[in-house]
Formats: C-alpha cells, sequence, structure tokens
C-alpha cells in the first residue's frame, strides 16, 4: 500500500496550506513526484517541528526537514538553473539534512526528466548515503567534516523519500576532496564558497561523479557562509 498525497494530507492536519503552497512553487506539484510509503508515517510540521515515526513506532521531532514549502523553495535553484542552462544533463549538489537536492531533484525532473542529479556528502557526515543503504532514516553517533552546512544528524524523512525516487545518486567524499572544490572555486572562478558549497565542484574535479563526454554539468555552489580565517586554512592547503 502507498499513501497518495490525500492520504498523506488526511494524516496532516494544519498542512494542507503549506502543502498547497509548496505545489504551486514546483510544476506539475511536489505531490505529483511523491508517494508516501509505510513504515514512512510521517507529518508536515510547522515552526514548532514535524513529528515522525520510525520503524519501531519511536516518535521524534523533526525539524523542518520535513518541511514541504522549504523543500519546494529549494526547487525554485533547479527552475533558475534550467532557465540559465535548459539543456543540463547533470546537476550536483551538496547534501545535509536533504531538503535541497530533494527540491532541486523534484523541479529538475519534472523540467527535465533526462537530467541526472547527483548528490556528494562528506564521508565525515553520511547520513542520506547511510539512510538510503538502511532504507530508513539512520542517526549519525559522530560527525566529521569541515563542511559544517552538510553535517546533518540524519537526513529528514521527506528528503529521502524524495531522494530515493527522483535522485540518481549520492557518492561520499573526504575533507580534501571538499577544500579542493573550495580552493578551485577561489582561485579559477574568484568565488567564496564555503565547504559545503564547495563540495560539488571538488566531488566532480576529484571524479566522484560520473559525467560523460559532452555532457552539460552544473555543480551547486550553495553557500559562501565562511569565516576568513578557516578559508586562509583552506586557501593554504
Ligand atoms: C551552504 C549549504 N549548502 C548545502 C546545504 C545542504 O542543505 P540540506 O541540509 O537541505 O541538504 C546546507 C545546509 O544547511 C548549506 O548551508
Amino acid at each position: 500500500m502507498t499513501y497518495g498525497v490525500e492520504e498523506f494530507q488526511r494524516r496532516t492536519p494544519g498542512s494542507r496550506t503549506a502543502w498547497e503552497r509548496a505545489a504551486k512553487l514546483i510544476p506539475g506539484g511536489v505531490g505529483s513526484a511523491i508517494q508516501f510509503k509505510p513504515p514512512y508515517p510521517l507529518m508536515i510540521g510547522d515552526s514548532k517541528g514535524s513529528k515522525v515515526w520510525d520503524v519501531d513506532g519511536n516518535e521524534y521531532i523533526d525539524y523542518s526537514l520535513c518541511y514541504a514549502a522549504m523543500v519546494a523553495g529549494h526547487g525554485t535553484v533547479a527552475l533558475e538553473i534550467l532557465e540559465d542552462v535548459p539543456d543540463a544533463d547533470v546537476l550536483v549538489v551538496g547534501v545535509g539534512g536533504g531538503g535541497l537536492i530533494a527540491g532541486v531533484a523534484t523541479a529538475a525532473k519534472a523540467r527535465r526528466p533526462g537530467a541526472r542529479v547527483i548528490g556528494v556528502e562528506p564521508a565525515g557526515a553520511n547520513a542520506m548515503r547511510r539512510a538510503l543503504d538502511a532504507g530508513v532514516p539512520v542517526r549519525l553517533e559522530r560527525i566529521d567534516t569541515i563542511a559544517d552546512g552538510l553535517a546533518a544528524p540524519i537526513a529528514g524523512t521527506l528528503p529521502l523519500e524524495i531522494v530515493r525516487r527522483l535522485v540518481d545518486d549520492v557518492v561520499v567524499v573526504d575533507d580534501a576532496v571538499i577544500a579542493e572544490g573550495v580552493r578551485f572555486l577561489a582561485q579559477r572562478a574568484k568565488l567564496v564558497a564555503e565547504p559545503a558549497g564547495g563540495a560539488a565542484v571538488g566531488a566532480l574535479l576529484a571524479g566522484a561523479v560520473r559525467v560523460r563526454r559532452g555532457e552539460r554539468v552544473v555543480a551547486i555552489v550553495s553557500g559562501g557562509n565562511v569565516d576568513a580565517s578557516r578559508l586562509a586554512d583552506i586557501l593554504r592547503g
């Protein structure tokens, strides 16, 4: 049995507005791409967080990661990319809790179904990769990465569902690869990226993302919030 959007809404009192707002932002609607299967009964929450349950029935609060409106907002990144690069073949995205890539994948696959969406996670914060492999969200006991923007302890429940269905792969890279991405962006593109923002570029430079000759590839540089001394350390190598 799968839960369709109606069942999802019935189970999520108060979510209708957020859902509808989200659906308007994504061509075809967020829900058009998503079916919810047990064991993932989940709720869209509000600023107080969302109640979710794991397979053992344990209840916990998942702040904002299950917020469909937020995922839809992230989707506008892909919409803007595809306006500028309508023939993009591959979109590479850093992954923390997974909201960003979930939105990007939902919008990209709706607009350009043949495009591949690849996630990049730090080896020291690989919650999405672990969740994909395990089939359920896995809470990391330890996080160790320079990419603090990607350092989520657990994949968001809604992002995980979307990533399972729409994302082509999530690759894991170590911090040296991420640092190389930050250096390359500074030296060659004159862009200040934080480690989370440089992860996609680093993964491409390291060959961690498989790309075919002639493909149009977009690396999403998602942020530049890095303090000067940390940036200096990274640039020094
Ligand atoms: C700069 C940057 N890039 C990427 C991400 C990853 O987003 P998400 O946690 O939705 O996967 C974050 C998350 O905070 C971020 O700060």
